[in-house]
């Protein structure tokens, strides 16, 4: 069994790998004071220290319901579980707390190639739920919901799946090609994922980080008509090594200064814009943890599948917003659909015992 450690400074599920499966439920508040909220966040934090750590739930007896849905058997394994909250926007005006919402924390902005379904988008809170298995992650979900009933309901949902590394290095997208390959190193997380104590941002926050998701769906009946050498120059990568089409290997670093016309990776190619890799853009990098989605077809017969785009980040504008405006013509967006998604800011971790979620805010 696996046990990734609860406790600490952050919250787990940020700068852990990717786990092989991943639940973004997005939930609304049925509670609105501060105090109702903090019984909430404790509510939250004893489950998910049971559900990470694992243990044998007691037996109430056969008049009583059970204390767990049972769906892992009598023991409940950690089984590589990690349980990230995090609050949105509209978490502070709920609770009338609106001076200690986040600095950048606002609905999420809709950007040019945008097909949002307002009932995928946005909810007072955030939880990602990943785990080495798919029964762990819904054992989690259930029991949360469960114990959290009462306090907040389900808004939206969407299940993600990583795929195992073929032949190896980055797991691969619904595109075909390895995604994940370049990611801040953990020694720069001070400076480009943790909000820093001052900083603009309410004391409370530091430690925490803004956290975007994406719902976006690949067209991938056209994309898989598109030849290799098109979709690779829409990207910038090789799709059966990764390496960028500047190099020979997944781990080659591009470097765009010896190819000022594109002639290698094209100018308007995803990971160029995405990162231009020049100074002035160095501090608009951020941590990608994406996953794939299915959701089997739509009315139309069309295969419904896609990225859950999820990223971590210090400052929201400065990141993610700037990244995505670099992006928002690029050729890939002929082949890709917005769908759903919003802004949270991931809670500082629980540092131990006795410490909850959000302590510091509630
Ligand atoms: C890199 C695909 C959306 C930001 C990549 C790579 C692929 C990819 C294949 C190269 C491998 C890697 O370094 O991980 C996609 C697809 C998307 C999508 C299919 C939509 C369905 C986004 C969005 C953003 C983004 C919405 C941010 C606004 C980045 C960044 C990199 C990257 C920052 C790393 C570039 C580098 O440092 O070289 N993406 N991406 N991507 N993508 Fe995306």
């Amino acid at each position: 069994d696996r046990v990734i450690p609860f406790h600490g400074e952050h919250q787990a599920g940020i700068l852990t790998p990717r786990q092989a499966a991943a639940a973004f439920v997005a939930f609304d508040l049925t509670v609105s004071t501060p105090a109702e909220a903090a019984d909430l966040m404790r509510a939250l934090t004893g489950r998910v220290r049971f559900l990470t750590t694992g243990g044998t739930p007691p037996n109430l007896g056969i008049s009583a319901p059970p204390s767990d849905s049972g769906l892992l058997g009598p023991d409940v394994p950690a089984g590589g579980l990690t349980a990230t909250v995090g609050v949105g926007s509209t978490f502070f005006d709920v609770l009338g707390i609106p001076r200690q919402r986040p600095a950048k924390l606002r609905p999420m902005d809709t950007f040019a190639n945008d097909d949002l379904d307002p009932v995928r988008c946005g909810g007072d809170l955030v939880l990602q739920l990943c785990a080495d298995s798919r029964d762990v992650v819904l054992h989690a979900l259930r029991d949360l919901a469960r114990h959290t009933r009462g306090a907040m309901q389900v808004r939206w949902r969407i299940d993600g799946f990583d795929s195992p590394s073929r032949p190896a290095g980055a797991s691969r997208n619904l595109l075909g090609f390895k995604d994940g390959i370049v990611n801040p190193a953990a020694s720069e997380s001070d400076k480009l994922i943790w909000v820093q104590s001052g900083a603009g941002e309410p004391a409370w926050a530091t430690g925490g980080s803004y956290h975007v998701l994406r719902v976006i769906r690949m067209l991938v009946e056209f994309w898989d008509r598109v030849t290799i050498s098109e979709q690779e120059r829409m990207i910038g990568r090789r799709r059966d090594s990764g390496a960028p089409l500047s190099g020979s290997r997944e781990t080659d670093v591009p470097d765009y200064t010896d190819d000022p016309k594109g002639s290698a990776v094209p100018l308007d190619a995803h990971i160029r814009l995405a990162n231009p890799r020049t100074h002035a853009t160095d501090a608009s990098r951020m941590l990608r943890r994406g996953y794939n989605y299915d959701l089997g077809t739509d009315v139309d017969g069309n295969l419904d599948m896609g990225l859950v785009f999820n990223a971590f980040q210090q400052d929201l504008d400065r990141q993610f917003v700037a990244v995505q405006k670099r992006l928002d013509d690029e050729p890939l967006v002929d082949y890709i659909s917005p769908v759903g998604g919003g802004y949270f800011f991931s809670l500082p971790g629980v540092r131990d015992r006795s410490d909850w979620y959000a302590r510091a805010l509630l």
